[in-house]
């Protein structure tokens, strides 16, 4: 199973911020945007992974992933020339995919909560068995979003792109798992109205060919869309309020690669030199010292 990073864009709602930055390397509280779901796709048990962004960014997503070791990973680096759609990273990515199942998550959106381990599981071993999964979370605003609707079984009924009358609360966010299927059933998407490849489109095919499944996130979870400089306040005030509760870090990379088994406690120590005297790397030698177990 690989997983993509889709982190281009321009990031326009959050100008002048993002005039000489990529949106995804904003800090959410204390550590870039792109750290959150790089630990979902992680979560999901993803060593693989491709980052997709803009040819000006590219070389600062390069200087702050590297190749990925450090979190027990690979990262491979592609661009996007211009923004095309989300779907479009299935045509950057087809030789490196190499027609595997394969995740995409949006390098803005950070999910949090209890089970969601459980769920990105199960929908990694959906895709490699054949199947294709989106994730719904229940929001107050369906109409901004990708809008699904489900059956009382939780099968999906149907999908609609920010519908003007959403046929219900449930938004479609920024995380697919899709099957082996999908760089041919990408290759063959038409351009919407508006000249983008949707991935709106793209799961519309898998639910036409009855291969679409959801992952209905509980309202104990958190799915935060840091896109605008409210919510990306929002975002940093969330991880702030747990992270200093529990002491626990929130979409921590290392940790996440420590708890997985991709790295040792010798690597977590390493990471922690590097990060010198912030309390982020205060946090990593106390969990390679044992002591957050
Ligand atoms: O956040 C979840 C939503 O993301 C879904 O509910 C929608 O179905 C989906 O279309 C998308 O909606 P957005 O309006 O948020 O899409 P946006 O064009 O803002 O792109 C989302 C992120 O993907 C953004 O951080 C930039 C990046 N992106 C987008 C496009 C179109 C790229 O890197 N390249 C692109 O070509």
């Amino acid at each position: 199973m690989k997983g993509i990073l889709l982190a281009g864009g321009s990031g326009t709602r959050l100008h002048p911020m993002t005039l000489a930055a990529s949106k995804q390397l904003l800090p959410v509280y204390d550590k870039p945007m792109v750290y959150y779901p790089l630990g979902t796709l992680m979560l999901a048990g993803i060593r693989d992974i491709l980052l997709i962004s803009t040819p000006a960014d590219l070389p600062s997503f390069r200087r702050l992933l590297g190749d990925g070791s450090q979190f027990g990973v690979s990262i491979t680096y592609a661009e996007q020339a211009k923004p095309e759609g989300i779907a479009q990273a299935f045509h950057i990515g087809a030789d490196w995919i190499g027609g595997e199942p394969c995740a995409l998550a949006l390098g803005d959106n950070i999910i949090y909560g209890d089970g969601i381990t459980t769920q990105l599981q199960a929908a990694s071993s959906r895709a490699e068995a054949g199947e294709s999964t989106i994730f719904g979370y229940r929001v107050a605003d369906p109409e901004r979003y990708g809008v699904a609707e489900f059956d009382s079984n939780g099968r999906v009924l149907s999908i609609e792109e920010k519908p003007s009358t959403p046929k219900s609360d449930w938004a479609v966010i920024g995380l697919y798992f899709y099957d082996a299927r999908v760089t041919q059933i990408a290759r063959d998407l038409a351009p919407s109205a508006r000249g983008e490849l949707e991935i709106t489109d793209l799961n519309k095919v898998y639910l036409g060919l009855d291969a679409l499944r959801a992952e209905q996130l509980g309202r104990g979870c958190a799915w935060l869309d840091a896109g605008t400089p409210g919510s990306l306040l929002q975002a940093a005030l969330f991880v702030q309020t747990v992270q200093e509760r529990q002491g626990l870090q929130v979409g921590c990379p290392e940790e996440i690669a420590f708890r997985m088994g991709f790295t040792d406690a010798a690597a977590l120590a390493q990471q922690a030199a590097a990060l010198g005297k912030t309390a982020y790397g205060a946090y990593l030698r106390d969990l390679a010292g044992g002591k957050l177990a």
